[in-house]
């Protein structure tokens, strides 16, 4: 970097004021001078490095000759070490095959300071000798939050929905603390499940017009996103149900992080543990529930038996999730749980909401539905 050469654009000292206004207003938006090296101070001269890699950089040049009458150089280039590429491909031009560009992906997960990356678009060339690492390497210089970048190298899989990541560039932690709708999450992207894009969903729920006072069961916490944002900004009571003990220890952390107007209990515990009549906090939850958040979106339906074992004859409100099959996803959903509901003596009062949460897979969708329901069951 030290030898090479870079157009400069040389002029006279009390010209230079000049030249920033003249490119200022004359290219507005274009990147005239580089900030990959630095302005060089000579006795009478200043020296801007041209930016080279504009497009139309010659035309560029002509006109500054035209109208600033001055010369331009090439020179020995001074590298700024505060420079930091702004995009991925700027940072990974000349790093990687030109026609590899076209696989560095547009998005990635961020959860906290941890990138969580696909880039098995790589795994069937042939020679990709350190692409993964470098393209990790560049997220982290591009994006100044963000200290480490994982590979996502299965699918979320199993009971407690985790996937297999691979360390790629900066520090191998997997633990960090996320931000989200005003609330801090600490988690494992390794242990635990935690996806950002559920945001806007967590946002909606909280915000629904939960009345003080409501009790509410949260049948898979995880780390508690829901419950927490929910906690947050309602006076209710929650009851939050983990089978992985590990997203448990992080909730109870959260409760303690995030200042509450609502209480939360965390329980490591199966949620199907509550149709155990020996067990007493479920004969206290049985029936007496106004709100359940059913975010276990493959098998969620599975558990219509524990929402009938909580749901009020008064009526309570179900937040149920689902994948379903495209077209018509959400039709489909509806239809699964109207279905479903019969067999549990649940009556639909009423769709409050419904919507496509995420394409899930090319043929399926993610699907959130606001539900209604009266427990119609004789025996109480
Ligand atoms: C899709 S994750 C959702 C976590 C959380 N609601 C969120 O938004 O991040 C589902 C969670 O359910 C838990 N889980 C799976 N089966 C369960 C069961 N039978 N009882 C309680 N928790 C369960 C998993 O451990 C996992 O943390």
């Amino acid at each position: 970097m030290e030898s090479h050469k870079q157009p400069h654009l040389k002029i006279e000292k009390e010209k230079a004021q000049k030249f920033i206004k003249y490119i200022k207003k004359n290219f507005k938006g274009l990147s005239i001078l580089t900030n990959k090296f630095k302005t060089i101070k000579q006795e009478d001269f200043i020296l801007f490095p041209l930016n080279n890699e504009l497009p139309d950089y010659e035309k560029v040049k002509d006109q500054l000759n035209a109208h600033l009458n001055c010369e331009i150089i090439n020179t020995k280039a001074i590298a700024n070490s505060d420079y930091k590429p702004r995009s991925l491909e700027k940072a990974l031009d000349k790093k990687i095959p030109q026609n590899l560009m076209k696989f560095i992906p547009k998005s990635f997960d961020i959860i906290g300071d941890i990138a969580i990356v696909e880039l098995n678009q790589f795994d069937n060339i042939e020679r990709t000798d350190n692409i993964k690492e470098l393209i990790a390497q560049a997220i982290i210089t591009v994006n100044k939050n963000i200290k480490t970048v994982y590979e996502k190298i299965s699918e979320i899989e199993g009971t407690l929905r985790l996937r297999d990541l691979e360390h790629l560039a900066g520090k191998n932690r997997t633990e960090t603390i996320h931000k989200e709708n005003n609330c801090k999450f600490k988690l494992d992207v390794k242990k635990t499940f935690f996806s950002p894009r559920l945001n806007y969903e967590r946002q909606r729920v909280s915000h629904s017009n939960i009345k003080t006072g409501e009790k509410i069961v949260d049948m898979f916490s995880g780390v508690g996103p829901f419950s927490i944002q929910i906690a947050k900004i309602n006076v209710v009571k929650i009851y939050a149900f983990d089978i992985n003990p590990i997203a448990i220890k992080y909730l109870q952390e959260n409760i303690n992080m995030n200042k509450l107007q609502g209480v939360i209990s965390p329980f490591n515990k199966n949620i199907r543990t509550l149709l155990n009549p020996t067990n007493s906090l479920a004969n206290s939850l049985k029936h007496n529930i106004d709100r359940i958040i059913m975010n276990l979106p493959k098998t969620s339906l599975s558990f219509m038996d524990v929402v009938s074992y909580l749901s009020k004859k008064e009526g309570t409100t179900i937040h149920n999730y689902q994948i379903c099959s495209k077209p018509e996803s959400i039709r489909k959903a509806i239809k699964n749980l109207e279905e479903k509901f019969g067999s549990f003596e649940l009556k639909l009062e009423g769709i409050k909401h419904a919507r496509i949460v995420k394409s899930y897979s090319p043929k399926e969708d993610m699907i959130s539905i606001d539900a209604f329901i009266k427990n119609t069951l004789s025996d109480y």
